[in-house]
């Protein structure tokens, strides 16, 4: 018998009840000298510890959305680890994140705290958050679990989302790194799922969660998220925080006591509880001390790899120290780091570009230019700027998205910059000089405005030090190799969530899984800057797609490689992206869709073979029928390439699916199916034109069987049917 177990019976009902929501805000309950109590804190990137009013100092690393643009699984991994460490530094044995919901609206508030639009992306990198920290015996908590896509109405808002579309988008995103990196909790999301809150959801929590991907960690709610205590219990939900929670805990000792709820059913639960406080307890380390300037430096390289040169004409880009540059944009001094509400972090320090510049002797002439606090155009500011820019030979304006923009707890109202930012930038344009914008911001925003920029670098929310990693990319002490993470649109109306989101009471996913570069690519819609798209200093070029096979079937793995050569005359990091493409899929399908990316550093003139694997689900859609993912027999094309949109490489492979062909059909009230084996053409056709002397040859090969009899003219009577049917069943046993 195991520790947990005896510990579980060494508890009355009372306690076990008590064990099912939180002691406080941050802990578990602790039974005297039976169970110790565990401390969760936020948040995904960067601890918040809250303590006397505020919260401990803590390296704020780059947001989710800013570090996805990394694609990088090995980076995400050591920020992982420094979280772990401070975490075990200050006592704290859970970390209140990933955050991997998708990114259905631009406009969603916490995008910033979320991967990407795209499911594949998001769970890789969510796997090597998780990792990273529970390398260091600190649980990791993946939220939020699941659909909570808006901020708007987030405490009830019923997302009403189809089985398929759940399955390919919305659950994808968690999949993977449930299931590979397994978290030791899941955070269940204040929102509805198809009617049902997700801390009651037996769906998501059970059905999905634990009979579909084995999950045995622990299920907590988001902070108020939970309702009904004994159907939380029954669904999966395991502890409720905030705590404690007396109502609830009786609420589960009658329930038990009147049958209601078993023993059992509450053990389950409990003992899971039971589990991750053992854990969380065995790896705490007294006194650890974790090292803050390495953490700080790991984060001036996480916001360097993360940072998406999106334009750079005639190369302005990097600058030289000697150039006379006009700084201009209050986001130079009031740095834009992170986003708002419980993943805000208390940095251990935060430098702005001011600061940045002068530790590198480069010389500049600032000027504030708009102020953040409004959209208001303050004219006095605005001449300064024109003032310092006539002076200049080069222009670099530092705009983004105020602070007050993007947060939980509210959604954005628009995509466009604040006026005050824009009117500002085309003053300068005037002036006919080099100009570099540089963009603080989570989440996309609409560029219109933007012709005349010569380089446009987005370093998103890029923790404490994106200041310091700001200058480096700008004079070449890096060089940039981030890639977007999701599309950003010509304009917020081209996106498919546009009309009504977001929704109130009820949030229809109509939109289905055309999500992102999914919608963009099928509606053949221009973008401003393509999903996977990203700039180098450098350039490089793709060749020699080798595909290990022409035809295999669903069980075997695919083997591609491909060559790519940094053609430049400087270092730099690639990401070749991989797609699959369907070519004659049996659903509605996106034009194609990501299935493997890797990172690559080459040097200059250098040459790599990359190889990447694709398994059953690089080409599986997921089937309502067989609620089960499934494999369309066709051809599929392979594009390799620089983003969603450059794809130079292309490749095909057919793939035979073992798939059971079912024809479904009723004829009055009965319904027949054919049998598991997949059903020959060649075989249907003997049987009907051989056997029953049917002329089919005017039926289309996925008509219902029962409509035989009405094409028979009067050949084929309904009992005819029923022999016909068993005679082929018998005939592909
Ligand atoms: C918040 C957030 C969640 C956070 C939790 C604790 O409401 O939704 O992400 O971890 O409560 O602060």
């Amino acid at each position: 018998m195991t520790k947990a177990m005896e510990i579980l019976n060494s508890l009355t009902l009372e306690e076990k009840a008590s064990l099912t929501s939180g002691k406080d805000c941050w802990r578990t309950v602790d039974i005297d000298g039976k169970l110790a109590s565990i401390m969760m804190s936020d948040g995904p990137h960067g601890l918040r510890k809250e303590e006397n009013g505020g919260a401990v100092p803590a390296t704020c690393f780059p947001s989710s959305a800013t570090i996805a643009n990394s694609w990088d699984e090995d980076l995400i991994y050591k920020i992982g680890e420094a979280l772990g460490e401070e975490c075990l530094a200050n006592d704290v044995q859970v970390i209140l994140g990933p955050g991997v919901n998708i990114k259905r609206s631009p406009l969603c508030g916490r995008n910033f705290e979320y991967f990407s639009e795209d499911p594949l992306l998001a769970t890789k990198m969510a796997s090597g958050h998780i990792r990273g920290v529970q390398s260091k015996g600190v649980g990791a908590c993946i939220k939020h679990f699941a659909a909570n896509n808006q901020e708007t109405d987030r405490f009830s808002v019923n997302a009403i989302i189809d089985e398929r579309t759940l399955r390919e988008i919305y659950l994808s995103s968690f999949e993977e790194a449930v299931k590979e990196a397994k978290p030791w909790m899941i955070m269940s999301a204040y929102n509805k799922l198809n009617g049902d809150y997700c801390s009651e959801n037996k769906y998501l929590l059970t059905d999905v969660l634990r009979d579909d991907w084995g999950y045995e960690g622990v299920v907590v709610s988001d902070w108020g998220a939970a309702n009904e205590p004994v159907d939380g219990v029954k669904a999966g939900l395991d502890i409720r925080m905030p705590g404690p929670v007396p109502s609830a805990n009786a609420a589960i000792v009658e329930a038990v006591k009147f049958g209601e709820l078993s023993m059992e059913e509450l053990n389950k639960n409990v003992l899971r509880i039971i589990e991750l406080v053992e854990k969380g307890i065995a790896s705490k380390v007294a006194d650890y001390e974790a090292d803050m300037t390495a953490h700080n430096e790991l984060a001036v390289k996480a916001a360097e790899e993360s940072a998406v040169l999106l334009k750079n004409n005639n190369n302005v880009l990097p600058l030289d120290k000697s150039d006379k540059i006009a700084l201009i944009g209050a986001f130079a001094e009031q740095v834009r780091y992170q986003g708002g509400g419980s993943s805000c972090v208390n940095a251990t320090e935060v430098s702005n570009l001011l600061q940045a510049l002068d530790d590198k002797n480069i010389t500049y002439t600032y000027a504030k230019g708009f102020k953040t606090e409004d959209d208001l155009i303050d004219d006095n500011l605005v001449s300064e700027a024109v003032t310092a820019a006539e002076k200049s030979d080069i222009i670099v304006m530092c705009m983004g998205l105020p602070f007050r923009m993007e947060s939980e707890g509210f959604d954005r109202w628009t995509m466009s910059l604040p006026i005050n930012q824009i009117e500002l930038f085309n003053k300068l344009s005037e002036l006919g000089k080099p100009m570099v914008v540089v963009l603080f911001q989570g989440s996309p925003v609409e560029m219109e405005w933007s012709k005349n920029a010569d380089s446009i670098l987005a370093m998103y929310t890029g923790g404490q030090a994106v200041a310091k990693a700001c200058v480096n990319l700008l004079f070449g002490g890096a060089n940039p190799c981030g890639k977007l993470s999701e599309t950003w649109g010509l304009k917020l109306e081209n996106n498919p969530t546009a009309l009504s989101f977001p929704e109130k009471g009820t949030a229809s996913y109509v939109e289905g899984v055309y999500v992102g570069y999914r919608y963009y690519d099928k509606k053949k819609l221009d973008v401003m800057y393509p999903f996977g798209y990203g700039l180098s200093y450098t350039t490089f070029e793709y060749s020699d797609l080798k595909i290990s096979a022409t035809d295999i079937s669903e069980c075997d793995t695919l083997e591609v490689s491909f060559k790519v050569k940094n053609t430049g005359d400087i270092a730099g990091k690639e990401i070749a992206e991989l797609y699959v493409e369907p070519t004659y899929p049996s659903v509605s399908r996106p034009v194609r869709e990501l299935k493997g990316f890797k990172k690559i550093s080459l040097e200059p003139g250098e040459e790599k073979t990359v190889t990447m694997t694709l398994d059953k689900r690089g080409f599986a859609y997921y089937d309502v029928e067989t609620h089960d993912w499934q494999v369309d027999t066709t051809v599929y094309k392979i594009h390799v390439g620089a983003s969603s949109r450059n794809l130079p490489l292309v490749g095909s492979i057919k793939v035979n699916s073992s798939r059971t062909n079912k024809a479904f059909f009723t004829t009055d009230s009965r319904v027949y199916e054919l049998n598991a084996n997949p059903v020959s053409k060649e075989t249907l056709n003997k049987l009907l034109t051989e056997d029953l002397k049917l002329d089919i040859s005017a039926l289309s090969i996925d008509l219902p069987l029962s409509k035989l009899v009405g094409f028979s003219g009067g050949k084929l009577s309904v009992d005819m049917l029923d022999r016909f049917v068993s005679e082929l069943n018998e005939r592909i046993k």
